[in-house]
């Protein structure tokens, strides 16, 4: 009986030990990339309220007809890469964002490293109404690499 006891029990300890390691490569995978994702996010929202909060708001729907939205904003959703550029060497001149035109200089800030910058996109892609997902260092830099020569 104990001995039937225990080999049941052993069975049961096995088939857990089993049928973890069979779960664990693809939950460790999606882990790391969920911890990733939280710390650029909870990262990007500190440095988009040092930095950008101002003009944009905290609730991004910007300041009437001279900070634009980026809650909801068109231009974002169509222009990622313009947007990681932006974040880092500012940007003049006319913008059409959600069908209104807004022109005023927006001062970029050359000292933001690039793993700033993809905190900080990473964060505004996936507030309010966008959902973007992670957006990686990897990502910031190769763009920047083209923009910022
Ligand atoms: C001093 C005010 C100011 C600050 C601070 C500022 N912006 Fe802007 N931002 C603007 C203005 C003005 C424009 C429009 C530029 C133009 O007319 O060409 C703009 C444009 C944008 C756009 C593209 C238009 C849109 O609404 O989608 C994005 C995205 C953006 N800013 C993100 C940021 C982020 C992220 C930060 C912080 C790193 C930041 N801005 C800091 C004023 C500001």
């Amino acid at each position: 009986m104990i001995t039937n006891r225990s080999a049941i029990l052993v069975i049961i300890i096995g088939s857990f030990s089993i049928g973890w390691v069979a779960c664990a490569p693809g939950n460790q995978n999606q882990g790391e990339n969920s911890v990733k994702f939280q710390q650029y996010f909870v990262e990007g929202e500190v440095l988009y309220k040092q930095h950008c909060a101002n003009c944009h708001q905290t609730d991004g729907a910007g300041l009437g007809r001279v900070y634009p939205p980026l809650n909801k904003s068109d231009f974002m959703h169509e222009n990622l890469n313009e947007v990681i550029c932006l974040i880092k060497k500012g940007k003049q001149g006319e913008i059409l964002v959600n069908g209104v035109m807004y022109n005023q200089p927006m001062a970029g800030i050359p000292s933001l490293t690039d793993l700033e910058v993809a905190e900080i996109t990473t964060y505004i892609y996936n507030s309010w109404s966008h959902q973007q997902g992670l957006v990686d260092v990897s990502v910031a830099t190769s763009v920047l690499k083209e923009c910022m020569d």
